[in-house]
């Protein structure tokens, strides 16, 4: 019997030394350790034995049994490190392939210039507010001196929730809630949205951007107005840049004026960018009405203000000579990519 141990030990090391796979193990663990195995069959007969000799045996038995679970366990491992090593020479990098492109974003043209008069108006001691895109009418209207039935909310065509909820069609909104909510010295910008029930077309879009600017102190005079203007045309467009001031009429300012910067790219002498006019029309203006300043709550006997308004998109089509609006709504990177 001790014979036959001897030998079964023997034939499960020699067939494990000679498995390549890890299924190959598992056939020798089956056949060597399993059920109907000649070990398995060896210690059924330990009953033959006389009672001296089946410890003995019993012993042997067990220490054969795990001599091959021992060999079994190394040879897993070995066979698992040479697989893992084929493996990864089968599945090597090939660095001659042409690499994965990664592209990388920036900011939208509209972003950008936002960014860059929030910087200019901010060196300037303004601060940024911002204000809901869906008002009341009076936010919209009303307290900017615009009362139901005038004709200047025509020209405006708004896009109306109810009828005394909409979608602001202009920044002038925030002067409103800027007075409301600050004592003066007030110095705010307000960029962001606004809607217009337009047509899409090359200049126009049902929805587009404005920044708002309001001042509000004792002694504010319309030369505060131009020299601030001046110095943001300057920084925006260039040191040579000049503005000129073309009387107009905002219900909201008193008086009003609509604000040109000369032309950057031909310097005033007419080219294409500026149609031949030398100049660039780029925002509404004018002190703030005492009408305005009374219904937000501030004494126009006591205060002055000036505001102005200016389309993003303009500025933005002007600077990069962008002629044509959509082409900043479609998203396309092709486009986007150049500034
Ligand atoms: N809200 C005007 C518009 O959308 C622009 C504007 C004009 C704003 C004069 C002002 C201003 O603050 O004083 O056309």
């Amino acid at each position: 019997m001790k014979a036959q141990l001897e030998k079964v030990k023997a034939e499960a090391l020699e067939a494990i030394a000679k498995a390549e796979s890890a299924q190959d193990l598992e056939n020798v663990r089956v056949s060597y350790l399993g059920k109907k195995s000649p070990l398995t069959a060896v210690l059924k007969n330990m009953g033959s034995l006389t009672p001296e000799e089946r410890p003995v045996m019993g012993a042997l038995g067990n220490s054969v049994r795990e001599a091959i679970t021992n060999a079994l366990e190394e040879a897993k491992k070995e066979i698992g490190k040479k697989e893992l090593a084929k493996k990864l020479e089968k599945e090597t990098i090939d660095v001659t392939l042409p690499a994965k492109k990664c592209s990388c974003g920036k900011l939208h043209p509209l972003t950008s210039i936002q960014r860059e008069m929030e910087e200019i108006f901010l060196g300037m001691g303004f601060s940024i507010a911002e204000g809901p895109e869906v008002e009341t009418d009076y936010y919209n209207f009303t307290a900017l001196n615009t009362p139901e039935f005038h004709p200047a909310r025509d020209v405006q065509d708004t896009f109306y929730i109810t009828d005394k909820v909409l979608l602001r069609s202009q920044t002038s909104t925030t002067q409103v809630h800027a007075m409301e909510e600050n004592k003066p010295p007030i110095r705010v910008i307000s960029p962001g949205r606004v809607y217009r029930s337009d047509a899409v077309d090359a200049t126009h879009s049902p929805m587009f951007h404005q920044c708002e600017g309001l001042v509000i102190d004792k002694g504010i005079t319309m030369s505060d107005l131009k020299g601030t203007l001046l110095l943001f045309a300057k920084q925006m467009f260039g040191e040579k840049t000049e503005i000129r001031f073309r009387p107009h009429h905002f219900p909201f300012t008193e008086p009003s004026c609509e604000v040109d910067v000369s032309c950057f790219v031909c310097g005033g002498s007419g080219c294409s960018v500026c149609k031949g006019e030398g100049w660039i029309e780029i925002l509404g203006a004018g002190m703030v009405h005492p009408n305005v300043l009374r219904m937000s709550g501030i004494d126009p006997e006591v205060y002055s203000g000036f505001a102005f308004g200016m389309g993003i998109e303009r500025i933005v089509m002007t600077k990069f000579g962008i002629s044509d609006m959509r082409l900043l709504y479609e998203n396309d990177v092709r486009f986007l990519s150049q500034f």
